[in-house]
């Protein structure tokens, strides 16, 4: 899609309205994303910032075409090497064997790391410029705003920061902007990309937003590689990313499990009455059926986790093992885990889970509930006791509480 965004600047991505799955396979995109790529047209300067994945490179020709010829590109800003936005670069480069490309000083590591290419690289650093003509470029370390190659391009007169994977949201609807979003999982999708893709870096986030500010430079759009332009809500996704960087959580609580013979899910049950008991709001996740990233995207944001597994081959079921691994690697914070689960010859998923947690990082505040084979009414009173117990844990918990009320 082409949309022209200032005067003299157009967003020349692909919108991929129909992908699925995103990093291999490991983040779910329902609504699809977009691959933004930038093109400033300026008296001394043409300059294309960020390309798109290879697969999608000849449609954003054809978008560059429909406004410039692509020969007069005379600089290529990577402003990150992932093949999501770099992955065109040697095609480009092809095309205009004589564009500089600039970058990092981390890119000038992963580009020839990609592309095995000797090509001549121009490195800068923060408050480092370019002078386009009637613009002027200035160039934003990002550093771990996903990778350390990661870098913003501001453009000064209208005032737009082009801020690569920070801000994004897999969004492949037809719209541009923020304030276009029909769907109404605009803001379900950004806490979902930054929960799935940008969470374990949440001190980069907060030191990149502070020296970012500290340049003192004004900012009309913030305009991600990926998903919507923020044009009204900047504001609010800059509030969003302070503190979804601080790991607020809010007073709700996720309740995820699997079962093998139905007794883990009927610990689960009584469980869930036991929350409903003390009005605690929580989500429910049967985790064999459910869409792994969702369900993070889910705990990122909640105040207690309440896992579930039967003891499988003396460990718990590889669906509770695997988000175990995931919360760990994305290094959530500030969320209490309870664990529950049955088991037949050997007790060992409950403990698993709790030790797992605490190798997280996660509180563990309650003794889980264990029960053997089928629950019996003694088992679900307990387990029904136990989630009254967990919720009142979370209520009371020290968390933190968010400035627009998620606590
Ligand atoms: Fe959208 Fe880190 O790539």
């Amino acid at each position: 899609m082409i949309r022209q965004i200032a005067p003299n600047l157009y967003s020349v991505g692909v919108v991929a309205g129909d992908l699925r799955v995103f990093h291999g396979h490991e983040m779910s995109t329902p609504r699809g994303t977009s691959f933004n790529s930038y093109l400033l047209v300026d008296e001394k300067e043409t300059v294309l910032v960020d390309t798109v994945g290879e697969e999608y490179v000849s449609e954003l020709l054809d978008h560059i075409r429909a406004i410039v010829d692509p020969a007069k590109i005379t600089a290529i800003v990577s402003n990150h090497a992932e093949p999501d936005h770099g992955g065109g670069l040697a095609d480009l480069k092809s095309l205009v064997p004589n564009a500089t490309i600039i970058c990092s000083n981390r890119g000038a590591e992963s580009i020839p790391g990609y592309h095995h290419r000797d090509w001549p690289l121009r490195v800068v650093k923060t408050g480092d410029t370019l002078d386009t003509g009637r613009t002027k470029l200035t160039f934003f370390m990002a550093s771990m705003c996903h990778w350390p190659d990661s870098m913003m391009v501001h453009v000064g007169g209208p005032d737009v920061l082009l801020s690569n994977d920070a801000f994004g949201q897999h969004y492949g609807l037809p719209a541009r902007y923020d304030d276009e979003d029909r769907s109404g999982q605009l803001w379900f999708e950004a806490e979902k990309y930054y929960a799935n893709i940008i969470a374990p870096f949440g001190r980069n986030v907060l030191a990149r937003l502070d020296e970012f500010a500290a340049l003192g430079l004004p900012v009309n759009l913030i305009a991600p590689s990926h998903g919507l332009i923020w044009r009204r809500g900047i504001a609010d996704i800059l509030a969003a990313y302070r503190r979804w960087a601080n790991y607020e959580t809010a007073k709700r609580v996720v309740l995820a499990y699997d079962t093998m013979y139905e007794s883990t899910r009927r610990l689960a049950d009584a469980i869930a009455d036991g929350l409903a008991d003390e009005a605690v709001p929580f989500n429910r996740y049967h985790l064999a059926v459910s869409d792994r990233s969702d369900v993070l995207a889910d705990i990122f944001g909640s105040r207690g986790l309440l896992l579930g597994s039967p003891t499988w081959q003396g460990a718990c079921l590889p669906t509770v093992a695997s988000l175990l691994d995931s919360i760990k690697a994305l290094k959530f914070k500030n969320i209490s885990v309870g664990a529950f689960g049955s088991y037949g010859w050997q007790k060992a998923a409950v403990q698993m889970i709790e030790q797992r947690a605490a190798d997280a990082g996660l509180a563990v505040p309650l003794p889980g509930v264990a029960c053997p084979w089928r629950p019996r009414p003694a088992d679900l009173e307990a387990a029904r006791t136990f989630g009254r117990d967990f919720a009142r844990a979370v209520s009371v918990s020290s968390s933190p509480l968010s400035l627009d009320g998620r606590g």
